[in-house]
């Protein structure tokens, strides 16, 4: 079996309590993870932080991404600027289920003043559980890229 890469994680101020309990709960599961702040509940900003996460996804050092701020909305808007990047908030375990399933999402974002700790332990339980079903799905998620692609190369050129 291929040896999983760690998981990259990383808040702001408002997601920080939640994710030091993320991180503790991830190690108890045996799961390596690369935390990239923020250390407490000073004020920083949460684009600083997404990407950070998604350059350790995009670049290949992690397996997936999980990003904490309040709501897990900010976190998913800045780290999906990054090209590759598929952040889904995920504050229930629905969510969580189709955000792999059908959109292969590559970092899960967290509301940290939305979950208890139960709640979040079953999220993070169903998107490490729930692996992408591909077939038409990967046909969208294609043509996602495509988007992307498309208004990168117009930007550049
Ligand atoms: C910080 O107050 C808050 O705006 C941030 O954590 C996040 O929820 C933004 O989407």
């Amino acid at each position: 079996m291929p040896e999983r890469k760690p998981i990259a994680l990383a808040s702001d101020h408002a997601g920080y309590p939640l994710k030091e309990k993320v991180r503790e709960y991830l190690i108890r599961k045996g799961i390596a993870v690369k935390d990239f702040g923020t250390h407490s509940t000073g004020r920083v900003d949460y684009p600083d932080y997404a990407e950070k996460v998604a350059g350790q996804v995009v670049e290949g050092h992690a397996d997936c991404g999980i990003l904490v701020c309040g709501t897990g909305l900010g976190m998913m808007l800045a780290a999906n600027k990054v090209q590759g990047i598929r952040a889904l908030p995920c504050n229930d375990t629905i969510s969580a289920h189709f955000a792999r399933a059908h959109n292969n999402g590559n970092i899960l974002t967290l509301g940290g003043r939305m979950l208890d700790e139960a709640t979040m332990q079953k999220i993070i339980d169903t998107w490490l559980a729930t692996p992408f079903e591909g077939g038409r799905h990967q046909l969208r998620v294609e043509k996602i890229d495509a988007i992307d692609a498309h208004f990168h190369r117009e930007k550049s050129s």
